[in-house]
């Protein structure tokens, strides 16, 4: 590491913070200079974000998401920070949730937003590590990751971590609500808890929904989607997954590649693992992209690490595969079209790209989510199936489904289509891969037995 004296600071001030949760190693620490947003804590409030130069970063509660609502003497307090037009702001590396760049209606200039509330200073704080602006009235915070967010890593994708960046696991034995791992295994596998009577918190746009469990020893212990959450003590710094597949029963929890989302201008249609919008373009062919350079800078192409195919959330109906790009990354297709973010969009549910150009737009879902439109859905997808080569559920099952538990786990529950569908798409929440096609194989296979 450089020598300047500010930095070391910094350094050591997150490595304590981190310490006192008992998770990751100083070493998986080290600051990136060269991002805009970096960690920075102290031993009352743990770790939360500062600016490149170690000064405490806040977000203000009655702003609302991609939009701020302090201006004039407000803004004079309370500096924005601010990115030259054009710039991109970045995370160092293991924060977890997104940074996007909002332009103030007051002065033109370019605010940065994470996890989509503007980002200030506070006139107050004169060196780093400084916080006399945390709960000045009631409404000024320092900016901290959400308990939940989600992390990647180039060989699993995207899957959820906690507020450290640290990546979270699930267990096959637990049941829905109800933890079983205590003792030993809690100490190897220890639970994601939160202060008795706080709510969890998700990155927004995530899918899916936490809760609490009260442990034995009386402890908090939140859940996603009913699953207990837990790290892993040998990951030592964020995008480690060494927990991933130990013993066959813990595995990241991997939202769907692909779900459905939408607003209220364009109805349903197509957003990403982050809940934010995906596009398609129509100088695109089938199954190729044309947009590299600068256009795949401003429309980043949807991604999946070689070897993992895409999953299809609920409502998602059309058939995801993938396409090679020239720099032999592989981009998620939907009905044979590339799919790609806009760089403009801040917050889940926009959808500032739609018709750029004349040439990007949204993906709407036909009858997506909407429960009248459930037999339609189903006949289409019949049709489809009776078309193309019929695909195998029953080999689907014993490749993709047993994974994580067993198969007597499968064979021995009895449940009609519907239930079926539910228990699948639960488990492509877990991370089962299995693209719209072979979801519903896999339905129609399990519940004809
Ligand atoms: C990524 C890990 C993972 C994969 C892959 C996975 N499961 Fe599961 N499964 C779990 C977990 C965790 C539980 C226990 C919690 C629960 O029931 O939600 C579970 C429980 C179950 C149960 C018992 C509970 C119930 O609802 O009846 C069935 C049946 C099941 N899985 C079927 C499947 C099928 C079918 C597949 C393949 C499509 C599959 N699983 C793939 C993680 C997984």
């Amino acid at each position: 590491m450089s020598g300047k004296p500010v930095i070391v600071t910094l350094f050591f001030v997150a490595a304590i913070a981190l310490a006192a949760i008992g998770i990751g190693s100083p070493a998986a620490r080290a600051q990136d200079m060269g991002a805009t947003v970096q960690w920075g804590g102290n031993d009352e409030l743990g770790a939360f974000l500062v600016d490149g130069a170690g000064m405490t970063l806040y977000v203000f509660a009655n702003d609302e998401p991609g939009v701020s609502n302090c201006s004039g003497d407000c803004l004079a307090n309370w500096p924005p920070l601010l990115v030259e037009e054009g710039v991109q702001p970045t995370l160092a590396e293991g924060i977890p949730g997104r940074l996007g760049v909002i332009q103030r209606p007051d002065d033109g200039t370019f605010q940065v937003v994470y996890n989509g509330m503007p980002l200030y200073y506070w006139v107050n704080d004169a060196a780093p590590g400084d916080t006399t602006g945390h709960n000045v009235g009631d409404v000024w915070f320092v900016a901290q990751p959400a308990d939940v967010s989600l992390g990647a890593n180039d060989q699993l994708g995207p899957f959820l971590v906690g507020s450290n960046g640290m990546t979270l696991y699930i267990f096959a034995n637990d049941e829905p609500g109800v933890s079983n791992c205590s003792g030993d295994c809690a100490a190897n596998w220890p639970p994601l808890v939160v202060e008795a009577g706080s709510e969890p918190t998700i990155q927004p746009g995530l899918a899916g929904a936490l809760g609490t469990i009260t442990r034995d020893d009386g402890t908090v212990q939140v859940t996603y989607d009913d699953m207990p959450l837990y790290y892993w003590v040998n990951d030592m710094g964020p995008g480690d997954a060494t927990g991933h597949n130990v013993n066959d029963v813990w595995f990241v929890v991997q939202p769907p590649t692909v779900a459905v989302g939408g607003n209220d201008e364009l109805g349903s249609f197509l957003v990403g693992p982050d809940g934010m919008t995906l596009y398609l373009f129509t100088n695109d062919e089938p199954g190729v992209s044309n947009c590299y350079d600068n256009c795949a800078v401003n429309w980043p192409p949807l991604l999946v690490p070689d070897g993992q195919q895409p999953t299809a959330g609920e409502g998602v109906t059309g058939t995801l595969g993938v396409t090679e790009r020239t720099d032999g990354t592989l981009q998620v297709t939907y009905d044979d079209m590339p799919l790609y973010y806009w760089i403009r969009d801040v917050v889940p549910g926009d959808a500032t790209g739609q018709n750029v150009g004349e040439v990007w737009f949204v993906i709407n879902v036909e009858g997506g989510m909407m429960e009248g439109d459930m037999s339609e859905d189903m006949g289409e997808d019949m049709g489809e199936e009776s078309m193309g080569a019929a695909l195998d559920g029953n080999a689907l099952v014993a490749e993709r489904c047993t994974v994580c538990h067993t198969r007597e786990r499968i064979d021995t529950a009895s449940k009609d289509q519907a239930g079926w569908a539910a228990t699948v798409d639960r488990m492509i929440g877990y991370g089962a891969q299995l693209n719209a096609d072979e979801r519903q194989a896999v339905i129609d296979y399990l519940s004809s037995q």
